[in-house]
């Protein structure tokens, strides 16, 4: 059979990793892709950087659009990230008739419904499994190895560079714009780290995990964002205390009003597995109706990685690439005309437990005015802790733990206990998910 020739856009981490998976791996891949898979061109800002020594013969330009041009390439693989130039370059790459791979999170989150109408237009696919949990075949497992199945929710750690950030500062109680320093020099982190910092880069890998599981179009403004920068080591020590891990989570679930997609620090009992994913790795925790629970475990980040899953994309659609357009797997896992569009709810309604923690004058009755409050507000407390004041401090902190309530209940309890006299400054408000199924 005829090899089929790849166009490959950036020459970064992952592009020059890409290319000598290719390479090395060149005769097992070909077993299983049932023909040859050769990079001809590739196209980098500045040509004199080169090719990866060892990655074989290809020609290099500084124009990508010599790349998505070119009438001899059948895939492209977008590796430069970013949105403006990479949505005009898979655009241009599927009116030319183009399969595309690509790796880029934030095109698909916030292009992808675009990018796809073309795609099937034009009889292309374009596939993205690098996009999501970097080397952990996730965006496949739900879109094909649970089609059988109705998902109720996906949970996950999809962001490698904040999962360390707060590793490190529970293990070793380390400053979290040093540990972030460290994921930047070790290549996990984004170009604009606020893009992990901020919980963008995973706001942007949940959309689509959320569009593959319940067959919604992609929209990425609907998904409510949190980043990690205001976790204080403070919460991770205390949180330990009550048998939680402080984790940066993203949640995609089905209710009867509608969908929840949120993105934000999260308590979890730390004897759930996913609690005890550390470090860069990332894992997704999948509750599906016929299956139950299901999780997915692996590197989310890093050269390697990131190469394995845009290769196994690329070996996907040389399998396919002969096959009828209309009968190939959808993009959104869901056929086109399925895809449907159920509300995705605001944050106020969403229903989760919260962890508290405010500062407290040391004195008979303020526990009592607190939990008043909370009680107005039909919001029931699971445990209280309080810790004991420095010595000769007059004030004392307390953490509290509530049930399952709506977060606009959370929000007016907080703003009205903090009008108390009794209570000093903010009150410290992270969600908790028990993760248990329900
Ligand atoms: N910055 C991302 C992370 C890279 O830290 O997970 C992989 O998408």
């Amino acid at each position: 059979m005829k090899p089929v020739k790849l166009g490959l856009l950036g020459v970064g981490t992952v592009g020059a990793s890409t290319a000598m998976v290719l390479k090395n791996n060149a005769a097992e891949i070909a077993r299983r892709a049932g023909r040859k898979i050769e990079i001809i061109q590739a196209s980098r800002r500045s040509v004199a950087a080169g090719m990866p020594a060892g990655s074989g013969d290809i020609s290099l330009v500084e124009d990508p659009f010599e790349v998505v041009n070119n009438p001899e390439i059948d895939i492209v693989i977008e590796l430069i990230g970013g949105y403006d130039l990479a949505l005009e370059l898979v655009m241009r790459a599927i009116d030319n008739g183009k399969h595309v791979v690509t790796a880029n999170k934030a095109l698909i989150a916030l292009h992808g419904n675009q990018i796809f109408a073309a795609a099937q237009q034009n009889g292309v696919n374009v596939v993205f499994e690098a996009a999501v949990a970097g080397g952990i075949p996730i965006i496949k497992s739900i879109r094909e190895g649970l089609s059988a199945n109705h998902i109720q929710s996906v949970a996950g750690i999809i962001n490698g560079t904040g999962n360390f950030i707060l590793t490190e500062m529970r293990d070793k109680g380390r400053d979290f714009n040093d540990v972030l320093r460290e994921a930047q020099d070790l290549g996990y982190a984004e170009a604009d780290p606020t893009f992990d910092v901020e919980g963008i880069d995973a706001a942007h890998k949940l959309c689509i995990l959320g569009s593959i599981a319940f067959g919604i179009p992609l929209q990425f403004d609907a998904v409510y964002t949190e980043g990690i920068s205001d976790v204080s080591t403070e919460d991770v020590v205390y949180a330990n205390q009550l048998g939680y891990r402080i984790k940066h989570l993203g949640v995609a679930r089905r209710t009867e009003a509608g969908i929840e997609m949120r993105v934000h620090p999260t308590l979890i009992p730390e004897k759930r597995l996913i609690a005890n994913v550390d470090g860069v790795m990332n894992a997704v925790l999948v509750q599906a109706d016929r299956l139950g629970p299901s999780l997915y475990y692996g590197a989310g980040a890093g050269a390697d990685p990131t190469a394995s899953a845009v290769i196994a994309d690329i070996i996907d659609v040389a399998r396919t690439i002969t096959t009828d357009a209309q009968n190939r797997v959808p993009h959104l896992a869901f056929q086109p005309d399925q895809i449907v569009d159920i509300p995705i709810l605001p944050i106020t309604e969403i229903q989760t437990a919260y962890y508290l923690r405010l500062r407290v004058d040391d004195r008979p009755g303020v526990l009592a005015e607190i939990t008043r409050v909370m009680g107005d507000k039909k919001i029931s407390i699971e445990a209280v802790l309080q810790k004991e004041p420095e010595s000769g401090v007059t004030q004392a902190t307390i953490i509290m733990l509530t049930q399952k309530i709506r977060e606009h209940q959370m929000v007016d309890a907080i703003d009205e206990i903090k009008q108390l006299e009794a209570v000093h400054g903010d009150v410290h408000r992270i969600r908790v998910e028990t993760l248990d199924g329900d």
